[in-house]
């Protein structure tokens, strides 16, 4: 059976969200462009992380897996910093830390690994190198590349990673990587061969209008009922029609 992750930022939508199939929440630093308004994830800081992984672990009646994203410049340079902020992470709430990048971050997977905590890997497009890629590209498309990953993958898994987010590649690459491992792949933009999927929750429901990514499917229009019912709403107190006898104290 596939694995299932959705992100997850906030205790209610962790609540609504704790009984329908959903395999791991995870608190992704996508919060930072999702809820925090800022374009990208390099803002987002651990206190960020720890707020909003406290706030779903507190919301998650289901108790469902959570995994919190280790945010940018949280543990990419210090083997002994990262473990200290993973660690913070699990006492926030997470079952597991997600942390971007393959042979270039093996000193603090295998510290934090030492520390006794799990890991989720994240390869491919990797939002925290927004900068050294120039954009949202599809990552992957030649040889060279390709070979990396598959490389990148494997050491993670020998270094005792639970499983890895393939982002933003062609299918064929992410069916490769999902075949040569033992430990489940979960793709977002890597087609139908990983082991599971996970999409950002608003993209999912439908809550931004504007844009659509091609490996995204809404399955709700969120944006629409919201704007619908704000409007009503206004209508309705502006002419005098709400509140109704049924919403007032006597
Ligand atoms: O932060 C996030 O939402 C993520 C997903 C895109 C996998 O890392």
């Amino acid at each position: 059976m596939k694995i299932v992750m959705l992100t997850c930022y906030d205790a209610l939508t962790a609540t609504l969200l704790a009984d329908c199939g959903i395999d791991v929440f995870l608190v992704g630093d996508s919060v930072g462009n999702v809820k925090l308004g800022y374009k990208n994830t390099l803002p987002v800081t651990m206190d960020d992380m720890i707020h909003h992984t406290k706030a779903v672990a507190r919301g998650n009646v289901g108790k469902v897996k959570i995994a919190a994203d280790m945010p940018y410049k949280s543990y990419e340079d210090n083997a002994t910093f990262a473990a200290e902020n993973a660690k913070k992470l699990i006492a926030a709430g997470a079952d597991y830390v997600k942390l971007e990048g393959g042979r270039e971050i093996m000193d603090s997977v295998k510290a934090i690994i030492g520390a006794g905590i799990k890991i989720i890997g994240h390869l491919g497009l990797m939002p925290q190198s927004i900068e050294k890629i120039g954009g949202y590209k599809i990552q992957c498309r030649d040889e060279e590349s390709r070979k990396k990953l598959l490389e990148d993958a494997i050491l993670l898994e020998q270094a005792g990673v639970s499983m890895i987010v393939l982002e933003g590649i062609p299918e064929d690459a992410a069916k490769t990587v999902t075949e040569k491992l033992k430990i489940p792949t979960i793709g977002i933009g890597a087609g139908r061969y990983c082991g599971g999927q996970v999409l950002v929750s608003d993209d999912m429901l439908g809550m931004f209008e504007t844009f659509k990514p091609k490996f995204v499917k809404r399955y709700a229009n969120l944006a629409g009922v919201i704007k619908q019912a704000a409007k009503q709403y206004s209508k309705e107190v502006k002419e005098g029609i709400f509140p109704e006898e049924e919403n007032i104290y006597k």
